[in-house]
């Protein structure tokens, strides 16, 4: 029996096949949100990492703001209280999730949805800003090309993307190299692999014309020797 299965009530295949222990069951959403569980899986950057993707949405701009789907720990509350007047928009494929999110936050500062984000129900140019947390190298190639179809699309004229994820192939890095480490990573993550080998903004305006509209870097923030990357990228209508 491939216990799986039991998840399977309306998630994405590769989510519940591969990360059912780490999302959707009961025991391990409660196991893996603490502070020091959540430090230890990124190599004690979590703060960083989340002071740097802060830092980026603190200058990007607030009416409305999604966040694609949830994450342990607390950039959730944080995007809340950056947000003052407005609700974080919030989404994402596990139930469990948001009822979790839900509990970190105010009922008024968070608009929680399930949703595949792959398939998003937004109208398009719905959102200025989009954060998107440590989601894309969890995805296949597809599901990932599928999602950031998806942000182009719901991203308004002058919108912003920030992603925190891992930077490009690490080769020189001690992690990389170590192969025990490489071993653990990359069979905890079967996605990263491929994911370290995707040129994210090659990826945002492989649908661009589609959505006639263009993805520019605009910062790139290395973290832990270039291990981790936070990224801002800036949406542009091409009507014009
Ligand atoms: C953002 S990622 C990983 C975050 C990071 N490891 C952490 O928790 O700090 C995990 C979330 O993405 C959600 N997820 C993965 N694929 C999804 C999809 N296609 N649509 C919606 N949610 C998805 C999972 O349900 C889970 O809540």
């Amino acid at each position: 029996m491939k216990i799986y299965r039991h998840f399977m009530d309306g998630i994405p295949w590769y989510l519940a096949k591969h990360y059912w222990w780490a999302y959707l069951w009961s025991k391990s959403v409660w196991f893996f949100d603490h502070q020091p569980i959540i430090n230890a899986i990124l190599f004690f950057q979590y703060r960083k990492l989340m002071q740097a993707t802060l830092t980026r949405f603190n200058s990007a701009e607030k009416q409305r703001v999604l966040q694609l789907t949830c994450v342990y720990g607390s950039l959730t509350p944080n995007l809340c209280q950056a947000l003052e007047q407005q609700s974080l928009h919030i989404t994402d494929a596990a139930d469990i999730q948001l009822q979790l999110a839900h509990s970190k936050c105010r009922t008024s500062a968070l608009l929680a949805t399930r949703m595949n984000a792959e398939q998003l129900g937004y109208q398009d140019d719905t959102f200025q800003t989009i954060v998107l947390f440590f989601l894309l190298h969890e995805m296949p190639h597809e599901a990932r090309i599928n999602t950031l179809s998806e942000c182009m699309r719901v991203l308004a004229d002058d919108g912003s993307l920030i992603i925190t994820e891992y930077a490009p192939l690490p080769k020189h890095h001690w992690l990389y190299r170590f192969p025990p480490f490489r071993w653990i990573l990359t069979t905890l993550e079967p996605f990263l692999e491929s994911f370290w080998h995707e040129d994210i903004e090659h990826m945002l305006n492989q649908n661009a014309s589609e959505h006639k509209k263009e993805a520019t870097s605009i910062s790139q923030q290395k973290i832990f020797h270039d291990f981790y990357r936070v990224s801002e990228y800036s949406i542009k209508s091409s009507k014009h």
